[in-house]
């Protein structure tokens, strides 16, 4: 502790938190978690009855607007959203101009930062914070982001295969549209598999929000410097592209390939114990029992492999899922299988490679973002976030030349 002068004559302390594990940095009103009752809610409404009866697009005017659409809000934002799903040519060349070999993730980050370029004025560097702020304006960045980052994640896609993304069908459904943007071909009358369409469009809402996670806190940390939305959002999706955050769908799938079968799950556990490795998919910051989005997921793992078939990693996960949670090294640090744990089948079992899972996290996750963004531009209380240090350097030396150096 550090004592600090705190405004007026009031003295304060620095508190040493480390990975702020106990520092609140703001108030907000968008989702709740109670960690260990494994509790997660949207603006009051349990995740459980949004994924049962909800869209993906309806949950993100929720958590956008605080309420529920009414049947004519609802119809004009889908219009809204959908309507901006057309991509600025510069970005789909600046993604051309990228090797072919490129991690999606990193291309999707550099596609969402081109954006800035492309829209300034959302730019409060150059249009003033006034003007920036404006509902006008701000609705606008939003339906811009949640209309084209379905497109741009087609593209990275694409990088690999060097096919061009389909232009979009807006009266399809977000999620229908965008397996069309990734799979039409140029086939305007393909559609996708509607139990398919609507199983990601769950994964989408159960992905979409959850209060101030690493990624969910750099928006804020970024915004709060007054930077433009677009980079904001690029600097949270870079966080997420972590192995430790979004990044952990993709490390869960890379596991289970490498124990390969049931049989090995002993001696591949042994080593998480001994330290070797984590286990992907496990353990979360605040769920200390099972994160309820992984329930979700879990059954509509069967949902999806009985359209596709059942993909012979599921035993490898549902028999290491069983092994750790009888295993005391587990049941004693409270590691419950988190949401990444079962999406990577899913994501596997539709036809998608391991590189592109973080990147189908980070498409409905630009809802959270921009929810957390619009909340922060309200709140009085918002400053520039500029956390102190516990400086344990050098105190105080005196320069020689270099010839005079040991
Ligand atoms: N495998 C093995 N041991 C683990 C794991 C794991 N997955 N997670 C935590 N532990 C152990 C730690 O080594 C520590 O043990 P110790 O007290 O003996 O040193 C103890 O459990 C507590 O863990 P912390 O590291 O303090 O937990 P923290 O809250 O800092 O980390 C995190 C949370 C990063 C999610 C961690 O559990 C982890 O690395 N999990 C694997 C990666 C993963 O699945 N990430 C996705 C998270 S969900 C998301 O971002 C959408």
């Amino acid at each position: 502790f550090k004592k600090i002068k705190a405004g007026g004559d009031g003295i304060g302390l620095t508190l040493f938190d480390p990975g702020y594990i106990n520092t609140a940095p703001v108030k907000s009103s968008i989702s709740y978690i109670d960690g260990d009752k494994g509790i997660l809610r949207y603006r009051g409404y349990p995740i459980e009855e949004l994924a049962e009866k909800s869209t993906f697009l309806e949950t993100a005017y929720l958590l956008l607007y605080g309420n529920l659409p009414s049947a004519a809000q609802l119809a004009n934002w889908e219009d809204a959203v959908m309507r901006h799903s057309a991509v600025p040519e510069g970005v789909f060349a600046s993604i051309d101009a990228l090797p072919h070999d490129a991690h999606p993730m990193g291309i999707l980050v550099g596609s969402i930062c081109a954006l800035s370029a492309f829209h300034p004025d959302a730019n409060p560097a150059i249009q003033g914070q006034d003007l920036y702020k404006s509902r006008a304006v701000r609705d606008k960045q939003i339906v811009r982001v949640l209309g084209k980052v379905p497109a741009m994640a087609a593209a990275a896609y694409h990088r690999a295969t060097g096919r061009r993304v389909s232009p979009p069908v807006t009266e399809l459904t977000y999620a229908e549209n965008f397996l069309y943007m990734l799979d039409a071909m140029g086939d305007r009358s393909y559609r996708p598999h509607p139990r398919l369409a609507r199983a990601l469009d769950i994964m989408f809402i159960l992905h979409a929000e959850h209060e101030m996670n690493c990624s969910t806190a750099a928006v804020r940390h970024l915004s709060s410097s007054g930077v433009d939305v677009y980079t904001a959002l690029a600097g949270a999706t870079g966080a997420l592209y972590g192995p430790l955050h979004g990044g952990a769908n993709e490390a869960v799938l890379k596991m289970l390939s490498e124990i390969g079968s049931v049989d090995n799950i002993p001696d591949f556990v042994d080593g998480v114990k001994n330290r070797k490795r984590k286990l992907s998919g496990f353990g979360h910051r605040v769920y200390k029992n099972y994160d309820p989005r992984a329930k979700i997921i879990k059954k509509l793992a069967d949902e999806v492999f009985s359209i596709v078939g059942r993909d012979p990693l599921v035993e490898v996960a549902v028999a290491l899922e069983k092994h750790a949670l009888s295993d005391d090294y587990f049941v004693k640090r409270k590691l419950y299988p988190n949401v990444d744990f079962y999406s990577g089948l899913i994501y596997r079992a539709m036809g998608f490679p391991t590189e592109f899972f973080p990147v189908l996290f980070a498409i409905p996750r630009m809802a959270g973002y921009l929810s957390h963004w619009k909340e922060s531009l309200d709140d009085p209380d918002t400053k520039i976030i500029r956390p102190q240090q516990v400086y344990t350097g050098e105190w105080l030396r005196s320069y020689a030349p270099a010839s005079n150096r040991p």
